[in-house]
């Protein structure tokens, strides 16, 4: 037998602190251990409705042999319709595998030691968790009071090395937003010195006039990326496909980072199936998402669970027990919820919104776990 390897010695430091984060059992795992025969998935704020129509049809016109051959390398075909949608040049765009990828993108393109990135202390964990285990230091600024994020404290963490700003807008998971003038605003004053990172995983959940549309600023901001999924609204999670759009001089820089045919072709081909009937799909999805909102929400006033429900495909629920515990009892119901601890809200649960039938179930499900 070779003798154990070093570890001490070997793994850096700021790695050995990290906790692996782990991810939740396959459902068919889930159902045997909590003994349950159907699983509702209200943890990660997918589509109930599954993909549109011409996302299934690009689907189904897979064909087996094609998995032979590799993907496009750059998304060319994705990124000539990403280009028609959202009037910019292909390539100011960077497809990866989920908008997950893009953010470790950004980081190694911009980050060397000693630098930092400024994010909030709840909000989507994986700007922090990607700088982190890169080395690079990532300041937590917290929400203010309405749990939005705070313009002047971020501007206040701002140094020297610092290299980039993540902002996501909606907020997962407070669903509160940035508006245009808001947002504007912070662009004005950051005047260029940093990235700014704009998350619209859920941007297309919302329907606010004043809500601002990241793709449209990008002329102006050449400083400004913006990062959108085809996991949430598009309903394509399993197939792990998301992109950033920026100037194509920034673009550039971010794609010397890249790794080549991370995207699969089958996803491709969804996504440009996705973006043919998009707007049907943004209809149907913001009509069922409002009405799950309004039910839940009914049913959250009359259990006297306080909540947070903004904008996005989710509301945080503060529960009057430990969140595991409350996991572990829904699960139990085939209720299957985010824990929030991890979020840093202890004792709060975040659920996707579905349909109403769902919801209904999921009140009475949490109306037994505190009775
Ligand atoms: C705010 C936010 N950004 C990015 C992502 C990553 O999306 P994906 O890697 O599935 O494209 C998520 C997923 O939950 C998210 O909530």
């Amino acid at each position: 037998m070779h003798p154990f390897p070093p570890l001490d010695m070997l793994v850096p430091r700021h790695i050995q602190k990290i906790e692996p984060y782990i991810p939740s059992r396959p459902d068919d795992v889930l159902r045997q251990m909590f003994g349950c025969p159907t699983i509702y998935r209200l943890n990660n704020n997918e589509n109930a409705l599954g993909p549109s129509p011409e996302a299934i049809r690009a689907i189904q016109a897979v064909r087996p042999e094609q998995a032979a051959i590799y993907p496009s390398g750059d998304a060319w075909h994705l990124r000539q319709r990403l280009a028609e949608r959202f009037h910019l040049p292909p390539d100011s765009f960077i497809v990866g595998n989920g908008a997950n990828e893009v953010i470790a993108f950004v980081i190694k393109a911009f980050c060397q030691e000693g630098d930092n990135i400024i994010t909030t202390d709840r909000t989507f964990a994986v700007y922090e968790w990607v700088a982190e285990f890169s080395g690079y230091e990532a300041r937590l600024v917290p929400l203010t009071a309405d749990y939005s994020f705070d313009d002047e404290g971020m501007l206040a963490a701002v140094d020297a090395r610092t290299k980039i700003i993540f902002l996501c807008n909606p907020n997962n998971p407070t669903g509160t937003y940035w508006n245009e003038e808001r947002l504007r605003r912070f662009l004005d004053r950051v005047d260029g010195r940093q990235i700014v990172v704009v998350d619209e995983a859920y941007g297309e959940f919302v329907a606010k006039s004043d809500f601002p549309n990241g793709m449209e600023l990008l002329r102006e901001y050449p400083n400004l990326l913006v990062f959108r999924t085809f996991s949430k609204m598009f309903a394509l999670a399993a197939l792990r496909i998301g992109f950033l759009a920026g100037q194509e001089k920034i673009v550039d820089v971010v794609r010397r980072t890249c790794v080549v045919y991370s995207v699969n072709s089958f996803a491709q081909q969804a996504a440009i199936g996705a973006l043919k009937d998009a707007d049907l799909q943004i209809e149907r999805t913001r009509r069922m998402v409002q009405e799950a909102r309004q039910v839940l929400c009914e049913e959250l006033r009359r259990l006297n669970l306080p909540y947070i429900a903004g904008e996005g495909n989710y509301v945080v629920i503060r529960l009057p027990m430990s969140d595991t515990l409350a996991y572990r009892k829904l699960m139990a119901q085939g209720l299957m919820v985010r824990s929030m601890t991890g979020f840093r809200f202890p004792n709060h649960i975040r659920v996707t919104l579905a349909t109403v039938p769902v919801m209904e179930k999921l009140a009475a499900g949490l109306a037994r776990i505190i009775a």
